[in-house]
C-alpha cells in the first residue's frame, strides 16, 4: 500500500519547487502540480519531479468541450502523470470522453474530477443559476462522476463521509484542507486532521503548507505518517 500523502507543491517557480521536492522521500509520499507552477515551468517541471521518482498530480482541473478535454488529459498522461484531473460540471460526455481517451490508450493514469469549488459559498451557487445546497450538489456531482467513469473526486473530508456513503471505499476521496495536529490552519476554513479525514473516508490527503512551509519538510512528512500511522517501509 502507498502512502496516502500527497504533498502540494504550491510554488512560482521549477527551482522553489524542486529545493522542496529534493528533501521529501518519493516512496513515501506524492507530490501535486497546480495551475501556477504548471504555467510558468510546464513539462519540465513534470520530467523534473518523474526523474527523481515522484508519482505527480497534475491538478488542472480541465474544463471544456469534450474532445479538448480528452486530448489534454491524454498529453497529460503521455507524460506520465499519476493522476488528473476535471471539473464534473463539465458533464457526462465530458468526462466519459476523458476516460474513453485513456483507455482507448492503454493509461494507467488515474483521472477523477471536481465537484463544487470549496472557495464557493451557498449564496455563490445560486448566483450561478444552480439551486440545489452545496452539499445536494457535490452529492449529484459525485455520483454523475463515478456514473462517466472518473475514479474518485476532490472533496473536503466534510464531505467524504457523504461520498463514501453514496459511491463505496474505492471511489477515491482526495481532499485537501488537511493540518496536522498543532500546525497553523493559514487561510483553509474548514480543516480536519490527517487522521480524522482518513477515518471520514478520504483516501488521500493533500497537504501544503505545513509540509512546504516547515523547518524541515521531511520531519513534517514523518510527523503526519506518525499521526496516520503509516510505516513507510510497507509503501
Ligand atoms: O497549503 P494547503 O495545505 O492549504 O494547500 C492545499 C492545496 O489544496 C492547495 O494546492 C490548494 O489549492 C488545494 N485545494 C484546497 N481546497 C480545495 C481544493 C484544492 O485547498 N477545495
Amino acid at each position: 500500500m502507498h502512502s496516502p500523502l500527497i504533498v502540494a507543491l504550491d510554488f512560482s517557480t521549477l527551482d522553489d519547487a524542486l529545493e522542496i521536492a529534493d528533501q521529501l522521500d518519493p516512496s513515501v509520499c506524492r507530490v501535486k502540480v497546480g495551475k501556477e507552477l504548471f504555467t510558468r515551468e510546464g513539462p519540465l517541471m513534470l520530467r523534473a519531479l518523474h526523474n527523481r521518482g515522484f508519482d505527480v498530480f497534475l491538478d488542472l482541473k480541465f474544463h471544456d468541450i469534450p474532445n479538448t478535454v480528452a486530448n489534454a488529459v491524454l498529453a497529460a498522461a503521455e507524460q506520465g502523470v499519476w493522476m488528473v484531473n476535471v471539473h464534473a460540471m463539465g458533464g457526462r460526455r465530458m468526462m466519459e470522453a476523458a476516460a474513453d481517451a485513456l483507455a482507448r490508450n492503454n493509461m494507467a493514469t488515474h483521472l477523477i474530477a471536481v465537484t463544487v469549488l470549496t472557495s464557493l459559498a451557498g449564496n455563490e451557487l445560486a448566483e450561478v443559476g444552480v439551486s440545489a445546497s452545496i452539499d445536494e450538489q457535490v452529492e449529484q456531482l459525485a455520483q454523475l462522476a463515478q456514473s462517466s467513469g472518473m475514479e474518485g473526486i476532490v472533496c473536503s473530508a466534510r464531505e467524504a463521509r457523504r461520498v463514501r456513503q453514496v459511491c463505496g471505499n474505492k471511489f477515491f476521496k482526495v481532499t485537501p484542507g488537511i493540518r496536522p495536529k498543532s500546525s497553523a490552519a493559514n487561510d483553509q476554513q474548514r480543516i480536519t486532521t490527517p487522521s480524522q479525514a482518513l477515518h471520514d473516508g478520504s483516501t488521500h490527503l493533500v497537504v501544503g503548507r505545513p509540509i512546504t512551509g516547515a523547518e524541515s519538510p521531511s520531519d513534517a512528512v514523518a510527523d503526519i505518517l506518525e499521526q496516520i500511522r503509516f510505516k513507510p517501509g510497507k509503501a
